[in-house]
């Protein structure tokens, strides 16, 4: 593109009239009081998600104002723009629901506003992938710019962070081990600064994978939320998407086969989160990039888990940047990388990792010489129950679980868990599989994190501590157990799950990669001639996701969204 096409020239309205539009352009900028040299630099787009509905992205306006400093430094003129901010608690029924939207979003108006390149600030667990997703369909020189993690802070004798500790102290309240005003105190003490989950859960598992993509500047991954190298990261961010205009690299150059596999290595070796899978499997959806669910598997033996982070571990995503970030870990890993990916910088990765870390703790990022696990978090299984896969954080599961077969508990819906889960005279034993339908996808709740199902309580009271669990839904990144999510074909698709009785037997296998309903062929065909389909929404965004949603293993995007 020459210089007459960047800036304010680039996108012009069209009203026939080249030469009015820029004039009409440019009368009405004059309006925000730019002087005439700022209307004529190029311009960096911030896509900016702060929102009072978004506590994850308090300190998005600092970083704003800071990726603002960088770029004029380095000679271009910002502009903020607002989009569709996802805050994960603050959304009914869930938020993934509202991901591709954001990230249609994002699209449109990289595309539809006149800007040469594009600095993406978001942090809590949708809006990252959603903003990936964006970038990669608009292919517009692009940096992911993360508000960095929460840090955790003294509590009795303890720390405590948003959110791994959120489900502990609530497990203890149901099993009746926290009083209600013990619950009440804990409550103001588990999210108390700035910044996304403090855990190794959904938000941190996509900061790191957006830097091992190479759509982030080194090591900013984990930077806690409140330190003030965030603000200079945000601050080179800036600068660093002046340098990107005209010459790239691009997202195009960025998200590759390679570097998608890269990012799903360090899924592996972070024991990341399983929403993870979902979000990289749209992000290279959008750029053409297939992930097998299989594929999984093959990177998952054969990297292992290095940090020692919650849910699975004992520290927080802030220890892990003190204990040397993301350049430790993919120091650690280098050789089970490709070097040769392109990042934001213009450097490959091996050009980014010439310089071995100067100091790692090895407390929170392991050698590999002593892995925290041989073997890497996440397992998909596939059988009759799931023809199309599921998957588990076997990370996060308690391993005398993993070769049983068990009788079916079975809950229709969300609303049907809520009412009976609890219930007394449910009829459930430690040795049952809970199972839970119409969580997926394609239900009304459009995938909820709800496939962590709450162990009954009065098995919680008699000590129980984990289940097999078996939805369609997802699972927060921050919670732990034996549980096997993203059955596809989910339920309301009229997959197998749709299908499953009380009683029936189900065997899982995570040796062999398998999960099995014991049902025949002929009484599933019986079974599914009374099955109906849930209702179809009559109007809106809510029909339009309806028609396009895809299935887990292929990233719930929308169908129309996918490839270049
Ligand atoms: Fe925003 Fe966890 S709720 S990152």
């Amino acid at each position: 593109m020459t210089d007459d096409a960047r800036g304010f020239r680039r996108n012009l309205t069209n009203y026939g009239d080249r030469a009015f539009a820029l004039y009409l352009r440019r009368s009405f900028a004059q309006s925000t009081g730019l002087s005439r040299d700022l209307m004529d630099r190029p311009i960096v787009g911030i896509a900016q998600t702060a929102s009072d509905f978004n506590n994850c992205h308090r300190g998005v306006p600092e970083l704003v104002e800071a990726v603002k400093r960088g770029v004029l430094a380095a000679g271009g003129l910002p502009l903020a723009f607002p989009t569709v901010s996802l805050g994960e608690v603050f959304l009914s029924p869930t938020s993934l629901l509202f991901r591709n939207l954001m990230s249609m979003d994002t699209e449109e108006m990289i595309h539809a506003q006149p800007m040469d390149a594009v600095v993406l600030v978001g942090g809590c667990d949708k809006t990252v992938p959603a903003q990936l997703m964006g970038a990669a369909s608009a292919d517009l020189p692009a940096i992911q710019l993360v508000t960095g993690p929460m840090v955790a802070m003294p509590f009795r004798g303890e720390r405590l962070g948003a959110c791994t500790d959120c489900r502990r102290f609530w497990a203890k309240y149901r099993a009746g081990e926290v009083s209600d005003e013990g619950i009440d105190t804990i409550e103001g003490n588990l999210a108390t600064t700035a910044g996304t989950c403090a855990v190794m859960g959904t938000a941190s598992t996509m900061a790191a994978l957006a830097e091992a993509l190479g759509m982030s500047l080194p090591n900013t991954a984990a930077i806690p939320a409140v330190h003030a190298d965030r603000i200079r990261a945000a601050e080179a961010s800036g600068a660093r998407a002046v340098a990107m205009i005209g010459k790239g690299p691009r997202p195009s150059e960025i998200i590759t086969p390679k570097s998608v596999e890269n990012a799903l290595t360090v899924l592996m070796a972070l024991g990341g989160s399983t929403n993870a899978i979902v979000h990289l499997t749209a992000i290279a959806g959008r750029r053409g990039i297939d992930i097998p669910l299989d594929s999984i598997n093959a990177i998952s033996d054969r990297t292992p888990v290095l940090v020692d982070l919650k849910p699975t571990g004992q520290y927080y995503f802030a220890d892990f940047h003190a204990a040397g970030g993301m350049q430790a870990l993919l120091h650690e890993l280098k050789d089970l990388l490709h070097l040769d990916c392109m990042t934001v910088t213009g450097e490959t990765l091996g050009e980014r990792l010439a310089t071995p870390p100067v100091w790692v703790d090895r407390a929170v990022i392991r050698a590999r010489a002593e892995p925290f696990d041989p073997v890497g978090g996440l397992v998909a299984v596939f059988g009759s129950l799931a023809p199309r896969g599921a998957i588990l954080k076997r990370s996060a599961a308690d391993p005398k679980l993993f070769e049983r077969e068990g009788r079916a508990v079975v809950f229709e819906s969300l609303e049907d868990l809520a009412a009976r889960i609890d219930d007394p005279d449910l009829d459930v034993t430690a040795d049952d599989f809970l199972v839970l339908k119409n969580a997926g996808p394609l239900s009304p709740s459009g995938m909820p994190e709800a496939g962590y199902l709450p162990i009954p309580k009065k098995l919680a009271q008699a000590g129980v501590k984990d289940m097999v669990r078996i939805s369609d839904a997802r699972m927060s990144g921050t919670a732990y157990g034996t549980v096997v999510l993203h059955v596809s074909p989910d339920a309301a698709s009229g997959g197998n799950l749709a299908f499953v009785r009380n009683g029936d037997r189900i065997v899982l296998s995570v040796k062999n990669r398998r999960l099995d309903l014991l049902v025949d062929e002929a009484e599933l065909a019986r079974r599914r001639t009374s099955w109906v389909p849930p209702e179809v929404p009559r109007r809106g965004y809510r029909r339009l996701y309806n028609e396009q949603i895809l299935q887990a293993d292929q990233g719930c995007d929308f169908g129309f969204l996918r490839g270049i």
